[in-house]
């Protein structure tokens, strides 16, 4: 969802509205853009005034992008623009798998009018005492601008990050902090690390990358964090891995219903970009994309 203020950018912009949600037109039949968050696109019709079509957001897997080439649409997303929203959810992500606060607050709702909570507490401190992420070996697999963040900001918290991507940038290579240990193997992400976390699209050759030949070489306790797309994991290995303690937990921002029942997989309804300043940074982007295009013709992805 885009916020109002964002609204009042695009309007500001002298872009027409379209939005069911804002009541503004009921379609986009006639528009030349359109600008779209998560909804999946590749069942809608596309209208012959359709020029471009904005992704707010990183991936582009909920555009028909074949479709879009054959018909000269051009697509534009928002590399970056929600990527700090990101990042403060992996490292929570992190935090959450390392120290139960989501199990100690139930047991205080659960406890609270327990007479003898005092006593109580001490054996819950014990029951739910954690590990520091500092000194933990964590691996980040694709070194985009999400994942640049996150290894920066593991740095900063005092782990030692691992870093892999085949198609690493060269500015991701000077944003990246010179403490990230650039890894050419991924098999050596999953020996080494204790936290791996995902940052890569879904593309046929990720799909189902994190299965049971990269588990089987992971130490036990691993914690897996996926907030890039839910095909990445395969979701049989991830079921058998945490079955065996192989991996400790794994998040996961797909509210998937297999993974969901799994016990030691906390699962997320997509939250990674859902914060006010994500949403206003990436429909600025997107609607400046389109605008300048549309008024310009220039096609700057960014
Ligand atoms: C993305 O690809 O950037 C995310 O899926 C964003 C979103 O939640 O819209």
């Amino acid at each position: 969802m885009i916020n109002v203020n964002c609204l009042n950018n695009i309007a500001a912009c002298g872009l027409k509205l379209f939005s069911d949600e804002y009541n503004t037109e009921s379609s986009f039949e006639d528009a030349q853009a359109v600008l779209v968050r998560s909804a999946k696109m590749h069942d809608m019709e596309l209208s012959d005034n359709l020029l471009a079509i904005a992704r707010a957001g990183a991936g582009v897997n909920n555009i028909p992008l074949d479709k879009c080439a054959e018909e000269g649409i051009v697509v534009f997303n928002t590399p970056g623009a929600n990527a700090n929203a990101v990042k403060e959810q992996v490292i929570a992500a992190m935090l959450l798998a390392s120290r139960d606060l989501i199990g100690g607050n139930k047991w205080v709702a659960d406890n609270a009018e327990d007479p003898d909570i005092a006593k109580a507490t001490e054996k819950a401190k014990k029951a739910f005492a954690g590990q520091e992420i500092k000194g933990k070996k964590l691996g980040v697999i694709g070194l985009g601008a999400i994942g640049q963040l996150v290894a920066n900001a593991a740095i900063a918290l005092g782990m030692e990050v691992y870093g892999y991507d085949p198609y690493v940038s060269v500015k991701a290579a000077w944003n990246l902090s010179s403490e990230v240990k650039y890894i050419s193997d991924v098999k050596d992400i999953y020996k080494e690390c204790n936290y791996i976390t995902v940052h890569v699209p879904a593309l046929d050759s990720t799909k189902g990358m994190i299965n049971k030949e990269a588990f089987d070489l992971m130490q036990d306790g691993t914690v897996i964090i996926n907030c890039a797309r839910d095909v990445l994991v395969d979701e049989a290995a991830i079921g058998e891995a945490l079955k065996s303690g192989r991996v400790k937990t794994y998040v996961s921002d797909f509210p998937n219903p297999t993974t969901a029942k799994m016990e030691g997989a906390i699962v997320l309804p997509h939250l990674g970009a859902s914060t006010a300043e994500a949403e206003d940074n990436c429909a600025i982007m997107a609607v400046n994309e389109l605008r300048n295009f549309i008024e310009n013709g220039n096609i700057v992805n960014s």
